[in-house]
């Protein structure tokens, strides 16, 4: 846990809670100094995803809720054109993101940022690139309102979903005592996007025990990934989702450009959070090239290339960013650790929408 990451909620925290965090960083620090790298071992086994999923209060996660919110984030009748859906951008089939550099929007317009991808997402504190919503229900409704993307906005989606016989339906069997709004719209897809979790990869197959999930190539990938004066990368993608849900400038060389992407700062005007954008989980992250909020990567060694540089532009850069000392193998190892952080492909059933009313 670092000082110079931002979450946007610290400022919230009373003292006993700030004592407390005090507390559990002393007590990460002292635990990622007693590594094991033993497949099994106690002391790796805060690298485990939680069995809990969080969910709001007023959103328990039903088989009805799940089911209508996927439909929903697979129903391109939510756009304006009625060719754009979630799963345009969060793509199954790429890791629940494009495959593209940055995100193709309305018309095709070429967006600034890329699509982030959507497993794990539950687990983060805050959404989106710069952070500016909460959650997932707070998420959304915005790609539906944004003129750059869904463009159908919040009348026109509510209208659509009101008109259809066999929605009214869904929603009354999801939400038996809400009307279909808004609300209900937003929480349904919250539910359906709080099912995609990665938490079986060949990594944690390792750590909870077998031998044989990882190969020893991987396992000193992740010994480099810890270790803060090799790859240093757990600084900021830390336990257990791969990410600290802070804000990072790591030096990329679009933060050198005119008037670059100044991401988090937008959202909160504090120097050090100039050019600074959301540390992403590295789960799935084989399948989400090309990489990094710009697309600048095209492939993981592209990615370790640029870490090793210790950042191109200088100028905000983060204290924990540094160039690596790194041989060709160690980087190598990296990029294999990376990979086993990824589950093999899995079918997917994609879902029935419902028949269209004219
Ligand atoms: C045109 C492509 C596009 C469409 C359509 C789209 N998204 Fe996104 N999505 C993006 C981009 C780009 C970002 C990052 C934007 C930013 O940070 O400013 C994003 C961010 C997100 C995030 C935050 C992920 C994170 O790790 O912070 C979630 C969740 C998400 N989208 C869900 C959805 C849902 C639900 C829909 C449908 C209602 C949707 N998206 C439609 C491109 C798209
Ligand atoms: C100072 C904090 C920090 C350190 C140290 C760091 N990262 Fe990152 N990492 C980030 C942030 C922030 C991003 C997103 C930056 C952006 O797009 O502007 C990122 C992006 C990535 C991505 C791209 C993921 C995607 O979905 O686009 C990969 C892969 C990655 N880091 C791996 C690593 C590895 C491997 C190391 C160690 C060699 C490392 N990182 C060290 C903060 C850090």
């Amino acid at each position: 846990m670092s000082i110079f990451n931002y979450n946007g909620k610290k400022t919230l925290l009373i003292m006993s809670h700030f004592f407390a965090l005090i507390m559990v960083g002393l007590f990460q620090t002292a635990q990622s100094k007693e590594l094991v790298f033993k497949a099994g071992n106690d002391s790796l086994k805060h690298w485990l995803m939680p069995k809990k999923i969080p969910h709001a209060e007023n959103n328990i996660p039903t088989q009805a809720r799940i089911e209508l919110g996927k439909k929903l984030f697979f129903d391109p009748r939510l756009s304006k054109d009625n060719n754009m859906s979630c799963a345009t951008c969060h793509n199954p089939m790429f890791g629940w993101s494009d495959g593209l550099a940055t995100a193709k929007g309305f018309k095709s317009k070429q967006l600034n940022r890329a699509s982030p991808t959507i497993v794990n997402t539950v687990f983060q504190t805050l959404q989106m690139w710069d952070g500016r919503k909460k959650d997932l229900a707070d998420q959304a409704l915005g790609p539906m309102m944004s003129p750059d993307e869904m463009n159908i906005g919040i009348d026109g989606a509510v209208h659509f979903l009101q008109g259809n016989q066999h929605y009214i339906k869904l929603f009354n069997q999801a939400y038996p005592n809400e009307p279909v709004n808004e609300k209900t719209l937003a929480k349904a897809i919250a539910s359906f996007e709080s099912t995609i979790i990665s938490d079986n990869s060949p990594f944690d197959r390792w750590v909870r025990g077998d031998k044989k999930a990882m190969t020893a190539q991987q396992i000193n990938g992740f010994k480099l990934f810890v270790d803060p004066n090799k790859g240093n990368c757990e600084v900021c993608h830390s336990a257990p989702n791969f990410t600290d849900n802070g804000f990072n400038n790591i030096g990329l060389a679009s933060h050198g450009n005119e008037n670059p992407d100044l991401g988090r700062y937008a959202i909160k005007p504090i120097k050090i959070l100039r050019g600074a954008f959301k540390t992403p989980t590295l789960r799935e992250v084989v399948h989400t090239a090309p990489y990094f909020h710009d697309g600048s990567a095209k492939t993981l060694e592209e990615v370790i290339a640029h870490y090793v540089t210790g950042g191109v532009v200088k100028q905000d850069l983060s204290p924990n960013m540094k160039p690596l000392s790194l041989t060709p193998q160690e980087q190598a190892d990296l990029v294999a650790f990376l990979q086993a952080l990824s589950t093999p492909a899995e079918e997917f059933t994609l879902p029935i929408l419902p028949k269209s009313e004219f």
